[in-house]
């Protein structure tokens, strides 16, 4: 069987750290997916020195979506705007498209779904919560048998790297912001990530999955880290507590409480230990009770590891029945509820 041809739109971080695994773990990809991945185009203003992108034509991020030869369109330039304009010429081009862009999706998931229904394409987002925890796939796949009571997770790891250099090394915000930029983990704006924005984003998704509700970003209640000092982190440890800033979703009678603040946790608690950019979430299901996810929230490589997963799972559904597939690899708007939140 022909190899499947992925174009790879943005090299900066997550785009160089996808184009990478590609290429070094080809061979173990392809024996997953059942067929051979090939990175045919790149779609980037500039190279990546981390990358040996000379063997693949690099050309605009929008020709890419309008290459026939291109299977399925990998969307990694974040934003909304560029972004948008190629995931629904992609999709309407007949694509697939993978994205690990949160905010395009908590923001425009719903129009991007409705789109990519008509068309019959598969819009992934693995990536777009969580860095390399496979968390949308454990809810929408692992607990697919509970009906989830709720979750709370730390899904920011610039912000969860700041509070634990100020809390450890008794460093300044600013400081340990500008080496979570220096590193790739901050947004292109890094307001989004001290402001709870970036947060708010995840736990859009992750409500829409869990509890089956339309994706409402406006809806959360979304309060950053930029108020707090290093002394509320010291009087919080003198306490026995620590501060993260978690996102949390719940059921309640009067509908989906979405919820992004700082939160006080006694320090003997799992997900009070979760440092640096690592990030936790906690799933509660009827069926299942508590369950905890942890893994690298942001960064090259790890975030990578969720955008191939996904051109591994679009790979292997473009080999099965269309007729019979089951449409598990999409967030499906029709199955969605009015739930008021
Ligand atoms: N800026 C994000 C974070 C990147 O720090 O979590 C991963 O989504």
């Amino acid at each position: 069987m022909k190899p499947v041809k992925v174009g790879i739109c943005g090299l900066g971080t997550v785009g160089g750290g996808t184009f990478n695994v590609l290429k070094r773990n080809a061979e173990e990809i392809a024996r997953r997916a059942g067929r051979g991945i090939e990175v045919a185009q790149i779609g980037a203003r500039s190279s990546n020195p981390r990358c040996d992108t000379s063997d693949t034509p690099v050309t605009s991020v929008l020709e890419v979506a309008d290459n026939p030869d291109i299977d399925i369109v990998i969307e990694l330039i974040g934003g909304y705007t560029v972004a948008r304009e190629l995931v629904m010429k992609a999709i309407d081009n007949g694509k697939h498209v993978v994205t690990a862009n949160k905010a395009l999706i908590a923001v425009h998931g719903n129009e991007i779904f409705a789109k990519a229904r008509e068309k019959g394409v598969i819009v992934a987002f693995e990536a777009s919560v969580a860095g390399g925890i496979p968390i949308i796939k454990a809810i929408r796949e692992g607990l697919a048998g509970n009906q989830i009571n709720w979750l709370a997770g730390i899904i920011n790891g610039t912000g969860n790297f700041i509070l634990t250099e100020m809390r450890e090394k008794g460093r300044t915000f600013d400081d340990v912001l500008k080496e979570a930029q220096a590193l790739g983990y901050a947004e292109a704006d890094p307001t989004f990530d001290v402001e709870g924005i970036d947060a708010a984003h995840k736990l859009t998704i992750l409500a829409s999955i869990a509890f089956g509700v339309p994706l409402q970003f406006d809806k959360a209640y979304t309060e950053g880290i930029t108020r707090l000092t290093t002394a509320d982190v010291n009087y919080a440890e003198a306490l026995g507590y620590r501060i993260k800033h978690l996102g949390m979703a719940r059921r309640t009678e009067a509908g989906i409480e979405l919820r992004v603040h700082p939160t006080l946790i006694p320090a003997d608690r799992l997900i009070a230990n979760v440092n640096g950019v690592m990030n936790a979430v906690m799933v509660n299901g009827d069926a299942v009770g508590s369950t905890l996810f942890y893994g690298a929230g942001a960064g090259m490589e790890p975030t990578a590891s969720a955008v191939v997963a996904d051109v591994v799972d679009v790979v292997r559904a473009m080999t099965s029945d269309p007729e019979n597939r089951v449409p598990h690899l999409a967030f499906q708007p029709d199955a969605l509820s009015d739930h008021p939140v």
